[in-house]
């Protein structure tokens, strides 16, 4: 598939394109990162291979393949390169990518494979489609170099299905990528003159949530239904088409180049200690700029606010009420401790969150918590694969409730039904959704509990609505 993006998109959609890269208005254009790595000086157009070799591009590639005396990388020296540098994978779980990738049997015999999860379908998370669609050659060449350091042939970008002008250009940047040789063209093809070769291709995916967890994604690329593995076996061992497998994030791998180039330690220091480099925030919700912001890993919230124009009419006295710090599955945080923390995966931990796939939600004084629940609930009884019982069930249990209790309807005993229910699913199923529904339902009771009480009506005059009823 070559056709270009210009082909598939409306002059109407170019538009409103060219509005956000005049205001930095909800995209990447704006100049407000703070020493971008994957993001630093794109334009919207500026996409190309020739536009990435002028920023470095594949410099990295070529460092680790170089041969002779002296020059070039082992495998080994990649992954050690990766270990040290702190990085950890961006999809959601923050799990430290050098360890990950030693994990691949590299000596195992027959084929294996590597996987980019471009699904990105947690909601308040935009980062991937932009890193793609911009700078698709920063993930390429870090899923050559993932290849080379994994011992695999084999590559594919699952993309996310409701993207469809991202795939194609991506599928156009392969092709880019193809001709220069920096990925091979038919099976055993060798890349710059090495003994290496890479395969890579993009596959277009579902558009169905469940199919970024990573088991589910393997099995809507397989051809099937996209349902979640039991683990274990873990994708390492028994992954695509039953062979070892180590799957990413796409800005994980897009975080590679930056790393192997300047060297771990420099990814480390541009970072904070256990939390390397930069990382990409889609800022959402009640602020004057929502859009991607990439700053070092260790920013404090506060400054990250501030570079999003902070909360939307401060002025006329809108205050920030709460945060979800890293997409909807992650516990919501009131304002006071949200402005304590430092966005990195430790700080976040600590406040009792999660970083996740850094999407930031941020709601002011005038958000009703328990309307943003029943929003959420619904969002996870809609997308459960219905596999297990837990989750299929207590998922629209959650949903019913928050619902009532939103009605006027709630019971006295609702709010301890609730958390009973989400410990009833959390640690109980096949995959992390279900943890993803409970986790939001219980920081919502924790921190706003209040709010939830005021809906429900008095127990007194609830047993005389029972006795009327
Ligand atoms: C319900 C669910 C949805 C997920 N969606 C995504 C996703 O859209 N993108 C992603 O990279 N990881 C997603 N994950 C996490 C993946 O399973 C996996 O951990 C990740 O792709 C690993 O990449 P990383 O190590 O680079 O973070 C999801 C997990 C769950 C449980
Ligand atoms: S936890 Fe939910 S989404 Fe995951 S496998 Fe079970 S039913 Fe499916």
């Amino acid at each position: 598939m070559t056709a270009t993006v210009n082909s598939v998109i409306s002059p109407e959609a170019k538009n409103v394109l060219s509005q956000f890269a005049a205001t930095g208005v909800q995209s990447c254009f704006h100049g407000r990162h703070i020493n971008p790595q994957i993001m630093a000086d794109l334009n919207g157009s500026n996409w190309h291979l020739k536009d990435y070799e002028a920023r470095g591009g594949y410099q990295a590639l070529r460092k680790i393949l170089a041969q002779g005396e002296g020059v070039g990388m082992t495998p080994d020296q990649v992954i050690a390169e990766v270990k040290l540098g702190g990085l950890r994978g961006r999809g959601g779980a923050g799990f430290p990518t050098g360890l990950k990738w030693s994990f691949m049997p590299r000596q195992f015999p027959g084929q294996k494979y590597l996987v980019c999860n471009s699904d990105e379908g947690e909601p308040g998370t935009c980062k991937d489609r932009d890193i793609m669609h911009f700078n698709p050659h920063s993930v390429i060449e870090g899923m050559a170099i993932a290849g080379y350091a994994m011992g695999i042939t084999v590559g594919y970008n699952y993309i996310h299905g409701e993207i469809f002008a991202t795939y194609q250009r991506f599928e156009e940047a392969l092709e880019e990528a193809r001709a220069a040789g920096y990925i091979s063209k038919e099976v055993g093809d060798k890349i710059l003159g090495s003994n290496v070769s890479f395969q890579l291709h993009a596959s277009h995916g579902f558009g169905a949530y469940i199919c970024g967890e990573e088991t589910a994604l393997l099995e809507s690329l397989e051809g099937k239904k996209g349902q979640p593995r039991f683990k274990p076996p873990f994708p390492a061992s028994f992954g695509l088409y039953g062979k070892p497998t180590t799957i990413n994030n796409t800005e994980t791998f897009a975080a590679v180049p930056w790393l192997i180039r300047n060297g771990g330690q420099a990814y480390l220091e541009s970072g904070k200690p256990n939390n390397g480099g930069t990382k990409i925030y889609s800022v959402s919700g009640d602020v004057e700029w929502p859009g991607n912001y990439e700053v070092p890993l260790g920013t404090p919230f506060a400054k990250l606010l501030e570079l999003a124009g902070g909360v939307r009419g401060a002025a006329q006295g809108r205050t920030l009420k709460a945060v979800i710090p890293g997409g909807s599955s992650a516990p919501v945080l009131p304002a006071a401790i949200m402005m304590e923390c430092t966005m990195d995966y430790d700080s976040i931990a600590k406040a009792g969150s999660m970083l996740g796939s850094g999407a930031v939600i941020v709601m002011d004084d005038t958000r009703c918590m328990v309307e943003s629940l029943k929003r959420l609930s619904y969002f996870y009884m809609h997308e459960s694969c219905g596999q297990c019982t837990p989750c299929r069930e207590g998922t629209g249990w959650l949903w019913r409730m928050v619902d009532r209790i939103h009605n006027g309807k709630g019971r006295a005993t609702d709010l301890d039904l609730l958390n009973s229910v989400a410990d009833n699913i959390q640690g109980r199923t096949i995959c992390a959704l279900g943890d993803a529904a409970a986790m939001p339902v219980r920081a919502m009771i924790k921190h706003f509990r209040h709010e939830f009480e005021a809906m429900i009506p008095k127990a007194t005059a609830q047993s005389a609505e029972r006795l009327t009823t």
